[in-house]
């Protein structure tokens, strides 16, 4: 298929502009570069452009005759998005909505659309089935949520195709070291111990030891980001007009923040640091993906396990210490 992927110059987005062009699929990546890296795009096709630009991003899907879109393009600071929450509703709700007119314009059908866990908020179970109450408590949250509701309205009454898959934590890098995380500022956990063993900070801020959780600390899953990637060429193969697909995408297997401390010592050599210091507002104790409705919808589960994504990362940071260095 001929596919436009929104944010293919981000993190979870080049990773799967890889995999579609490894699978056979052609890819146009459509990125304004604002959180986005020029060389993560590679030799791909690529069209600078905002999403809020939909003459432009209509013009592109006709001239490259596109089939279907994988929305990748979004602000993702749960932080920023309290905040400073008008950009998040303009760029990831009002930048959707126009993808979406743009798409209608053109004639495309079908969609896979970047969600979140945290549409769920703080869960009331763990792990997380997709019927589970969608309660978010960030404005990033929220919009991930709006755009899922017009996602089915749209499916309802024009026959869109999507597939929503709402990622757990999404973390490791590409096995041929080539792309990867780079986040300014970064904030996920994986990448800041791992700039503590390349002696670029000095030590890592645990964000709460009262937890209740078997070690006080918070319980995550963590996913290879490869296997987010396996996971939306799955989709969209598999997507027909008028299909709904909402999926967790996760390991169902939970990481607490001071096993993946120790986990990154041990991969590392690197004695690590810590400092333990209070709760970080908005933090859920645990957040596990139940991903066996994406197994049985797409034949999908995660393929690497928590050590290869710390190893993998570390791969890539320990290479790459200035991310793509622009
Ligand atoms: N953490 C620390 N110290 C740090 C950074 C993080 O202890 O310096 C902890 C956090 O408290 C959390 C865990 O490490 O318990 C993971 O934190 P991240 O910031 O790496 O990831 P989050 O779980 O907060 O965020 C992820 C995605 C978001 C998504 C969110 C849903 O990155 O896009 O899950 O809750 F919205």
């Amino acid at each position: 298929m001929r596919v436009m992927v929104t944010g293919g110059a981000g993190y979870v987005g080049s990773h799967a502009a890889k995999q579609l062009t490894n699978s056979g699929h052609d890819v146009l990546i459509v990125d304004n570069l604002a959180e986005g890296h020029r060389p993560a795009v590679g030799k791909l096709p690529f069209v600078s452009a905002s999403l809020l630009d939909r003459e432009k991003i209509a013009a592109a899907m006709k001239e490259h005759k596109i089939e279907a879109v994988m929305h990748f393009a979004a602000f993702a600071y749960v932080g920023v998005s309290v905040t400073d929450p008008a950009i998040y509703y303009q760029n990831n709700i009002v930048g959707s909505l126009s993808l979406l007119d743009a798409m209608r314009t053109a004639g495309i059908d079908r969609i896979v659309f970047s969600s979140s866990c945290a549409t769920y908020g703080i869960p009331e179970r763990v792990p997380i089935t997709e019927d589970h109450p969608q309660h978010p408590i960030s404005p990033y949250g929220y919009t991930k949520l709006v755009i899922e509701h017009a996602l089915a309205d749209y499916s309802h009454a024009y026959g869109l195709g999507y597939a929503a898959l709402r990622y757990f934590n999404a973390s490791g890098a590409a096995a041929d070291g080539t792309i990867g995380e780079d986040h300014d500022p970064e904030t996920h956990l994986i990448p800041l111990v791992l700039q503590v063993a390349l002696g670029q900070r000095e030590s890592v801020d645990i964000f709460g030891t009262d937890y209740p959780t078997p070690d006080g600390t918070c319980i995550r899953d963590y996913i290879h980001v490869d296997d987010l990637a396996t996971a939306h060429v799955a989709a969209l193969e598999k997507l027909k007009p008028g299909m709904q697909l909402k999926l967790n995408l996760g390991t169902g297997h939970g990481a607490s923040v001071q096993e993946v401390v120790d986990l990154c010592r041990e991969i590392t050599g690197h004695p690590i640091p810590v400092r333990k210091v209070g709760r970080r507002p908005g933090d859920p104790p645990a957040l596990v993906a139940d991903a066996s409705a994406a197994n049985r919808e797409l034949g999908w589960q995660a393929k690497y396990s928590m050590r290869e994504v710390v190893e993998s990362a570390w791969g890539w940071h320990s290479k790459h210490p200035r991310g793509y260095g622009e």
